[in-house]
C-alpha cells in the first residue's frame, strides 16, 4: 500500500478507475478514427475528428461498472454539484467522463457562444446553460467549476469562481504567470477551497513504474532526460497561437509536468523559441498570424548534475494525429549511468515502460495496462477529493511550478539568458 492507502502496484491507483469496458471504448476511438479501412490506420484523423470519435462512444459509458458498483456500495456518496465552462473541443472529451463520475452532479454549463452551451446542456442532459461566467455564478448554485476556456481566459475565470467561494479545476495553465497563479493559490488557501489544474499524467501508473524506477538506484546516478511532443498544430481555434497561448502551455505542459515529477522542482532554464509557420488558417477565422511560439527546445537544471530537455511544436509531421495509441517511440527517456527507462508512447496515453540496465542489458516491457488511467479524468478525480477526501498526486504547485518553467523559458528566448526559477513543490511524489 501506499501514502495514500492505495495499492502500489502499476495496475490500479485510485478508486475512480475506469473499467475494461469504457476504457476498451476510448480505446477503440484512439485507434479507429473514421478512414476507409485501405489506408493506414489512424492516417487521417485529426483532434477535431478524434474529438468527435470520443463523443460516439459516450453511450459506452452508459454500462460502466464502476458507477454502478460504487452506487451500490456506496449509497451516502457526496455528489458535488458541478458547472462547466467553455463548451469547445476538449468539453467533448470531458463531460462524458463527468457525466458517469459518481462524484459529480453536473448542474450547470456555460460559454461565451450561447449556442455550444446550449448544445452541450442537451447532449448531456445538464439541466443549465448560462452565455457568460457572471450569469452562471448568479444562477443555479454548485460548488465546483472545472475551466475549459482559452488558455488566455484562464486566469481571469478561475479567480472570479474562487472569489465566488467556488472550487476550481482548471485546464492548463492555471494562470498567466507564476505570481498570477500564486495568488489563486493563496486566495484559494484563504478561503479553504480547493484549486487544480491540468495535465495529471503523474497519475499514471507507467508513471509510478518509472519513478520507482528512478528512485530505486537500478539505473545508478541519473544523468539526463528527453522528453519530446509534438503533432500539426489545433485548426480550430486561433488562440493556441496568440500571446499566452503556444506550444510550451499546450504541448510541452505534458513532458514538462512528468519530467518535474521523475526526476524533481527545477532550478534553472535555457531556451530557444521560434515561429515555424507565420500564418495559419483556422475554421470560421480565415488566415490569422501567429504570435507566439510553435517550436520549442527548452533545458532544465534539476540540480543534482541531473539535466533534461523536453521538445515540443505545432509543426511536427505525425502519422498518427491525435491517436495516442499509434505513438510507439520512446517520448520519455532517462539515462543513468547504469541503466535506461524509457515511456512506450505519450505521457498523457501511456502504453507502457522499457527500461534496461547493466545487469540486464535486453530492454523489457512492463506496465503496459492503463490501470484505470485516462487523461479525461483530472476533474473527475477531483470532485473523487472533494467528496472522500482522497488526494490527487497532481497538485497546483507543481503545476505552478510548470507554469512558472514556461514563462522563464519565454525569458529565456528573448533574453538569451538561463533563468533561475523560484517556485518548487513537495518532490519526490508518493506514488
Ligand atoms: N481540444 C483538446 O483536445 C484539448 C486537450 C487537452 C487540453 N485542452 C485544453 O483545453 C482548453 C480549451 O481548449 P479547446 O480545444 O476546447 O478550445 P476551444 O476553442 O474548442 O474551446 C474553448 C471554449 O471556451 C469558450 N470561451 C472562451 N472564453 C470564454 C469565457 N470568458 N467565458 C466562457 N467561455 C469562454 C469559447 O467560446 C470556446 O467554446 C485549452 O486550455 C486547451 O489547452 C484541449
Amino acid at each position: 500500500m501506499d501514502s495514500f492507502g492505495r495499492p502500489s502496484s502499476c495496475t490500479r491507483l485510485f478508486s475512480l478507475t475506469l473499467q475494461e469496458p469504457v476504457l476498451g471504448a476510448i480505446r477503440k476511438t484512439n485507434t479507429q478514427p473514421h478512414v476507409n479501412s485501405s489506408e493506414p490506420v489512424s492516417a487521417t484523423i485529426s483532434r477535431r475528428d478524434f474529438a468527435k470519435a470520443f463523443l460516439l462512444t459516450a453511450g459506452a459509458f452508459a454500462a460502466a461498472p464502476w458507477e454502478s458498483s460504487l452506487k451500490a456500495a456506496e449509497p451516502g456518496i457526496r455528489r458535488i454539484r458541478t458547472g462547466v465552462i467553455g463548451c469547445g473541443s476538449v468539453s467533448n472529451q470531458y463531460l462524458p467522463v463527468l457525466k458517469r463520475c459518481p462524484f459529480i452532479e453536473l448542474v450547470s454549463v456555460a460559454d461565451i457562444r450561447p449556442e455550444r452551451a446550449r448544445k452541450q446542456s442537451e447532449a448531456y442532459q445538464v439541466p443549465h446553460h448560462y452565455p457568460s461566467i457572471e450569469a452562471m455564478l448568479a444562477g443555479e448554485p454548485f460548488e465546483f467549476l472545472i475551466d475549459l476556456t482559452d488558455m488566455q481566459a484562464h486566469e481571469a475565470i478561475n479567480r472570479r469562481a474562487l472569489q465566488a467561494g467556488k472550487h476550481v479545476w482548471s485546464e492548463k495553465p492555471i494562470a498567466n504567470s507564476l505570481e498570477a497563479g500564486q495568488q489563486l493559490l493563496r486566495l484559494a488557501l484563504r478561503r479553504k477551497l480547493r484549486l487544480w489544474g491540468a495535465p495529471i499524467t503523474v497519475q499514471s501508473p507507467q508513471f509510478a513504474f518509472m519513478a520507482r524506477k528512478v528512485a530505486s538506484g537500478d539505473l545508478g546516478r541519473i544523468a539526463a532526460a528527453h522528453a519530446f511532443y509534438g503533432h500539426e498544430g489545433p485548426d480550430w481555434s486561433s488562440f493556441f497561437y496568440e500571446k499566452g497561448g503556444g506550444s510550451l502551455p499546450d504541448l510541452a505542459v505534458y513532458n514538462l509536468t512528468s519530467l518535474t515529477g521523475l526526476l524533481g522542482p527545477v532550478r534553472r532554464v535555457t531556451a530557444l523559441l521560434s515561429i515555424v509557420t507565420p500564418e495559419r488558417t483556422i475554421h470560421e477565422k480565415g488566415k490569422i498570424q501567429v504570435t507566439e511560439e510553435d517550436n520549442a527546445m527548452v533545458l532544465l537544471d534539476h540540480g543534482k548534475g541531473v539535466l533534461s530537455h523536453v521538445q515540443s511544436g505545432f509543426n511536427y509531421f505525425n502519422p498518427h494525429g491525435h491517436d495516442g495509441s499509434g505513438e510507439k517511440r520512446h517520448t520519455i527517456q532517462i539515462t543513468g549511468s547504469r541503466g535506461y527507462v524509457g515511456l512506450v508512447g505519450y505521457d498523457w496515453a501511456p502504453q507502457g515502460v522499457e527500461w534496461a540496465t547493466l545487469d540486464r542489458p535486453q530492454l523489457v516491457r512492463e506496465c503496459t495496462e492503463p490501470g484505470g488511467y485516462i487523461w479525461q479524468q483530472g476533474a473527475a478525480l477531483a470532485a473523487e477529493c472533494l467528496s472522500t477526501g482522497r488526494e490527487l498526486l497532481a497538485t497546483p504547485e507543481q503545476a505552478l511550478h510548470v507554469l512558472e518553467i514556461i514563462t522563464a523559458a519565454r525569458a529565456s528566448s528573448a533574453s538569451g539568458r538561463t533563468i533561475p526559477l523560484k517556485s518548487t513543490f513537495r518532490w519526490p511524489l508518493p506514488v
